[in-house]
C-alpha cells in the first residue's frame, strides 16, 4: 500500500522537522503551569502541516495523561466546548460527580411549572466553571490537564477567541492545568493580533513552520518507502528531495507518485522518481497554490504574475517596469509578500518565490485562462499607485473555476 499521505490534515507516515516544537511542548506540559508552551500559536503557510502539528501536539498531551478537545475556529466554537466537548470529558472521568454538579436539580415531575422554576434558579454550567470542575477532579485523581487546541485562527472568530483566551488566562492565574494551542495562517494570525483580541494571544509562544532540511526530507520519502516494503536508489531519493523543495505538502505528492510511477518495481529509481515529482508539480497546483493565491490581494497577485515571466529569481527592476508602476510602489508589494513568505529576497534587487511550483501554476493558469498569457498581466502603461478598481480589472486572478469571470475579490 501506499504510505504517502498528500491530504490536508492527514498526519503523514513520518513527520520530520518538528521534533524541536514537540519536545518543547511536552516539556511545557511536564514543567507545569507557568510554562511558556502552554499557550502556543501554530503559523505557517497552506501546506506547511499546521493541522497535522496539532495532531501532534494532541499525540503529545495524550502521551502525558491529559485530555483533549480539538477543536476549529467555526461559529459557535464556545458553545461546542462547553456543552459539547467539557461535558463529555466530565462523564468520561467521573460520570457520578458530574451528574451532581451539571444536573444540579432533580427535576420533580420533570415538565411544566415545576422545571421552568428550577431551570431559571439554576445556573447553566459555563466554560469558565466546567474547565474548573475538570481541572479539580483532575487534580483530585492526581494529575493530567487540558489541551485545547483551535485550528483555523482566524479574524472571523475573534470574539470567541478573546472569551476563550480570557478563561484560559483565568485557569493559568489559579495554577490549573489547562493549555492551549492555535493553528492559522500567519496572514490571518497577524490580523487577529493587530485587533485587541486579548493579551494572552499576544503573548502566546510563536512557532512559524518552515521548510524542512533536505536530510529530514529524505527520510520522510526513504523511511515509509522501506517500511512499507519497497527501496529507493540513492540518486532517486536525490531526485526526489529536490523536486519538494523542503515544502511538506511536496513531501507527500512526490512520495506518492514516485512510488505510483511503477508500483511493480522493488526499487524505485531516477526515472520514476523524476516522473512522480513532474505529477506532484502538476497537482500541487490545484491542491495548494489555488488557495495560496486566493487569500492574496489582487496586487499580490499580479506582482506574482509579473514575477512568472522569468525562469529564475526575478529583479525588481523589471517587475516594476511590467506592472507599469514606480519602484517605490513595487518595493511595498514585495515587502508584503516577503512577509506572506510566498517569495523571499535573493541578493542584490532580487527576488523568488518559495512555494515549489507557484511559477509553473501561475504560467500555466495565466496561459489557460480566458485572456490569454499576454492579457493576463497588468498592461506596461499602468500609472503608479492605481485605485482598486482599476487592479481590479488587470489582474490574472486565482484559478478560474468561475467560467473565466474571475474571482470577486
Ligand atoms: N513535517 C511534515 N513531514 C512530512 N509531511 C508533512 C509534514 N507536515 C505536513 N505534512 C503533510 O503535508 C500535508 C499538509 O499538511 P496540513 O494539512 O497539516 O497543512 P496545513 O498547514 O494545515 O494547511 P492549510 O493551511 O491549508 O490548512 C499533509 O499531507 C501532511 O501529511
Ligand atoms: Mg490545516
Amino acid at each position: 500500500m501506499n504510505p504517502f499521505t498528500p491530504t490536508f490534515g492527514t498526519s503523514p507516515p513520518l513527520l520530520v522537522g518538528r521534533d524541536g516544537d514537540l519536545a518543547d511542548f511536552r516539556e511545557g506540559l511536564q514543567g507545569g503551569p507557568g510554562s511558556p508552551e502552554r499557550a502556543t500559536l501554530v503559523t505557517g503557510l497552506r501546506g506547511t502541516g499546521k493541522t497535522v502539528m496539532l495532531n501532534a501536539y494532541e499525540d503529545v498531551a495524550g502521551e502525558e495523561g491529559w485530555l483533549v478537545i480539538s477543536e476549529t475556529a467555526t461559529p459557535n466554537l464556545i458553545d461546542r466546548i462547553t456543552h459539547e466537548h467539557l461535558p463529555r470529558l466530565l462523564s468520561e472521568i467521573d460520570p457520578r460527580q458530574t451528574e451532581s454538579h451539571l444536573t444540579g436539580v432533580s427535576l420533580p415531575g420533570g415538565f411544566g411549572a415545576d422545571r421552568e422554576v428550577s431551570a431559571r434558579h439554576t445556573p447553566r454550567p459555563g466554560l469558565r466553571s466546567q474547565l474548573n470542575l475538570l481541572t479539580d477532579l483532575l487534580a483530585e485523581r492526581g494529575g493530567g490537564g487540558v489541551l485545547i487546541t483551535v485550528d483555523e485562527v482566524h479574524r472571523k472568530g475573534m470574539n470567541d477567541l478573546r472569551e476563550l483566551g480570557t478563561t484560559i488566562q483565568h485557569a493559568f492565574r489559579e495554577r490549573r492545568n489547562v493549555a492551549f494551542v492555535g493553528a492559522g495562517l500567519p496572514s490571518a494570525v497577524d490580523d487577529l493580533l493587530s485587533d485587541e483580541v486579548s493579551t494572552f494571544l499576544r503573548r502566546a509562544d510563536r512557532r512559524h513552520l518552515r521548510t524542512v532540511r533536505p536530510e529530514e526530507v529524505a527520510a520522510a520519502i526513504a523511511v515509509p518507502i522501506r517500511e512499507a516494503g519497497r527501496d529507493i536508489t540513492p540518486d532517486a531519493l536525490q531526485t526526489a528531495v529536490a523536486g519538494t523543495g523542503g515544502y511538506p505538502f511536496m513531501i507527500q505528492l512526490v512520495g506518492l507518485h514516485a512510488w505510483r510511477a511503477d508500483s511493480a518495481a522493488a526499487t524505485i529509481d531516477v526515472d520514476q522518481a523524476r516522473r512522480g515529482v513532474d505529477q506532484a508539480r502538476r497537482k500541487v497546483g490545484q491542491l495548494v497554490h489555488a488557495s495560496a493565491l486566493a487569500d492574496l490581494s489582487d496586487v499580490d497577485r499580479s506582482f506574482l504574475a509579473a514575477m512568472a515571466h522569468d525562469d529564475g529569481p526575478s529583479r525588481m527592476a523589471d517587475i516594476a517596469t511590467r506592472l507599469g508602476v514606480d519602484a517605490t510602489y513595487a518595493g511595498q508589494y514585495r515587502l508584503r509578500l516577503i512577509a506572506a513568505e510566498v517569495i523571499e529576497p535573493r541578493g542584490h534587487g532580487l527576488v523568488d518565490f518559495t512555494l515549489p511550483g507557484l511559477r509553473d501554476y501561475l504560467r500555466e493558469h495565466a496561459a489557460s485562462s480566458h485572456w490569454g498569457p499576454e492579457a493576463a498581466l497588468p498592461p506596461v502603461e499602468r500609472p503608479a499607485l492605481p485605485g482598486v478598481d482599476q487592479e481590479r480589472r488587470q489582474l490574472p486572478g486565482p484559478p478560474d473555476n468561475t467560467g473565466g469571470r474571475g474571482l470577486p475579490r
